[in-house]
């Protein structure tokens, strides 16, 4: 996950390859429940793993079913309707709704003696609803707390079914669901009947709870959204294994890539969901391929690819798949003619005002755009660039500063108002034809639903090599370039390539198989270098199957690169290895020939100084805090040692690159260094 305070994207220009998305939370935790009620075995594959199911897991296994996790892969062995003991039970059930609201009622019809808390959170939102319905039935339930909410404590229920049970169905869709989940239990020899009073509201969730009901047995008879019928006679029935569907929502972005960047050979291929999906939001696909999208679908899974290009702006009444259609208006951007959204104003009471939100950052980008109160018209941006900036790349001007061309591509730094689906919208700006980066800011709030969304992304992204931005960070041995560059590649999300450890590498595998550091050798430690089975995992470094990351850190494994690193075979050999580490989002690479061999055209390059003298006081505390006894003379004569082979030697001598920023650091902190390139590095964006 990101956490850094923006993530800037580089302009993309192109999408393929196979993304899988995490489960759907609505279905896991109705798919965990009815497969706890039922008799026997269910295999359920790709669950989501969050709070929620957490929640809903522990609850399952203290009323005694067996839960077995292997991998995403979980097995439950269901209750049969019958509780194992009638030992009083308390559950926590955190803050997870789509834990409590179906579980009371499962519960309070299966009777026992349970008491239900949760955060104090969740002891402000209303179940009222549900245990009013409950009651009617028959049911044994008391509020611990306040009327209204929970904690609860439900006992044994006297079940009264002849009447129609009454649930509203205004507040939240989750009181009909849990009705509709727990009733089969007490379905044996009569018709239990339900009617919903007032208007249902999210209709497609109660269509996601009939069709999950069906595959475990359950077939509901619906007369129109108000009177709901499950037949005598209802028994769970284990389907033996079950996929957990993607999420829907999530797979709109994706859908959305493949319309505007899959125009190559490869599609995208969208793992987890497909078109006969039980969500409501699938229904996206329809209004992406009236757009101009591709799409071709299987079980469990869809491909897109671009189709018309520009997209075609479309006018589309969205109440059927709210969330999911923020995602055209990213897409009007492409399009041939305006877009006009309809029916969304419960876009106005989501996680921020939608409409504004969307609307005030598609202008940020330059579009023009209209709105009402529950409606947005997007106008398109261009789609192909201007001969101009093909030849010459275009110098960008700050957001700031440029005269905002109304209609013209412009680099924005969008706000994302702490809503997941602003930041996964606004990422797709990014394949703009100006060819210009976009700003996310707080891309953490992705989290929600999708904290991975933005390696998703990248994983199928492609951009052009000299897009993806690198920062060069080179000096002398113990200048301080390591702390610096990780520390400013975490604040950027960027990659982080610690060259000089290639070198310490390679001089320690020649070391091991038994090859002298000299020129009569050279050979032979290139091949080595060409071929080294390197991996960096977070701090670790391995060669092959060792762990080397102690190893290469002595004073003595640093002397042992200089000599290797003076070798030009051996340098040649490693060039394409350190070039491979410029991948999305960007690159810190710290050394000594980063900005002048290996990215010569970097657009930040830094040279930090400090005295050897500094140094070698800065290395001699470091070491003393290890436990390592050395003395300061002799430490500031091997450093100087060091200095003269790295600077003397003939291949890629260690000096500043021409177009280098000189950092003496020798009289600044960490933290005041960091916000030095930091300064540096945001006065060339053009944000
Ligand atoms: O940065 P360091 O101390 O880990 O580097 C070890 C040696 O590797 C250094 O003395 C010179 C060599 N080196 C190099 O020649 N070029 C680089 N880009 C990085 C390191």
């Amino acid at each position: 996950m990101f956490s850094t305070a923006f993530l800037d994207l580089p302009p993309l220009h192109s999408a393929s390859g196979t993304i899988t998305l995490p489960g759907s939370k609505s279905i896991s935790n109705r798919v965990l429940l009815l497969s706890a009620l039922c008799q026997g075995t269910t295999v359920v594959h790709d669950l989501l793993d969050s709070d929620d199911t957490r929640v809903m897991l522990a609850a399952l296994r203290q009323l005694g079913c067996g839960v077995q996790e292997a991998g995403t892969t979980l097995t439950v062995t269901g209750l049969g309707g019958q509780l194992q003991h009638a030992a009083p039970i308390e559950f926590f059930m955190g803050n997870a709704g789509t834990a409590m609201r179906p579980l009371t009622a499962a519960l309070a019809v299966l009777g026992g003696d349970f008491t239900l808390k949760g955060v104090a959170r969740m002891h402000e939102r209303p179940i009222g609803d549900l245990v009013d319905a409950l009651r009617l039935l028959g049911c044994h339930i008391v509020y611990l707390g306040n009327d209204g909410f929970p904690p609860l404590r439900i006992g044994k229920p006297t079940l009264k079914l002849d009447q129609p049970i009454q649930v509203r169905g205004d507040v939240s869709s989750q009181f009909l669901t849990a009705l509709l989940m727990a009733l089969p239990l007490a379905a044996k020899n009569r018709d239990i009947v339900i009617d919903v009073v007032g208007e249902l509201i999210s209709k497609p969730y109660i269509d996601i709870t009939l069709n999950l009901l069906q595959r475990f047995g359950i077939l509901v008879k619906r007369d129109g959204w108000q009177r709901f019928t499950i037949p005598a006679g209802a028994s769970y029935q284990s389907p033996k294994t079950i996929h957990v569907e993607a999420d829907a929502s999530s797979a709109s972005y994706f859908i959305a890539l493949g319309a505007i960047a899959a125009g190559g050979e490869d599609p995208i291929r969208i793992q987890g969901v497909g078109a006969d999906s039980i969500q409501g939001d699938i229904r996206f696909m329809d209004a992406a391929t009236q757009m101009g999208a591709q799409i071709t679908s299987g079980p469990n899974w869809l491909e897109v690819r671009r189709g018309a290009w520009p997209l075609k702006g479309i006018e589309l009444d969205c109440n059927h798949i709210p969330d999911a259609a923020m995602t055209l208006a990213v897409m009007a951007l492409y399009a041939d003619s305006p877009t006009t959204l309809r029916n969304i104003a419960s876009w106005r009471v989501k996680e921020t005002d939608r409409i504004h939100a969307m609307a005030t950052e598609c202008r940020k980008l330059g579009a023009q755009v209209e709105e009402g109160a529950d409606w947005l018209k997007v106008y398109p941006l261009p789609t192909e660039q201007t001969t101009s900036s093909i030849t010459t790349p275009p110098v960008i001007a700050k957001a700031s500063h440029a005269a905002q061309k109304l209609g013209q591509w412009q680099p924005a730094s969008i706000h994302t108002y702490d809503d997941h689906r602003v930041a996964m919208c606004f990422s797709l700006a990014a394949f703009n034809a100006a060819q210009i980066p976009v700003r996310i800011e707080d891309p953490k709030c992705v989290a929600k639903t999708f904290p991975d969304y933005f390696e998703a992304l990248f994983s199928v992204t492609q951009a052009e090599v000299h897009h993806i931005p690198v920062i060069c960070i080179d000096g002398p041995t113990a200048s301080g370039k390591g702390t610096l560059a990780s520390r400013v590649a975490q604040a950027l999300g960027y990659h982080y390539l610690d060259s000089g450890a290639l070198y310490r590498i390679t001089a320690l595998a020649a070391l091991q198989a038994g090859l002298q550091l000299d020129t009569a050798h050279e050979n032979a430690i290139a091949d080595l270098a060409r071929t080294l089975p390197v991996r960096f995992e977070g701090e670790s470094v391995w060669l092959g199957a060792q762990d080397v990351s102690d190893a290469i850190r002595t004073e003595e494994a640093g002397m042992n690169a200089s000599k290797v690193s003076v070798l030009p075979h051996v340098r040649t050999a490693l060039v394409a290895l350190q070039q491979s580490f410029q991948r999305l989002p960007g690159l810190l690479a710290d050394g000594r020939d980063m900005g002048t061999v290996i990215f010569p055209n970097a657009p930040l390059k830094v040279f930090l100084t400090a005295s050897a003298a500094q140094r070698a006081e800065r290395r001699h505390k470091q070491l003393i805090s290890k436990g390592i006894s050395t003395t300061l003379d002799s430490l500031r004569a091997d450093l100087e040692a060091r200095d003269a082979r790295d600077s003397n030697r003939s291949v890629a001598p260690l000096k500043p690159a021409q177009d280098a920023f000189q950092l003496d650091n020798s009289q600044l902190s960490i933290e005041a260094s960091v916000d030095q390139v930091l300064a540096w590095w945001k006065a060339k964006q053009p944000f």
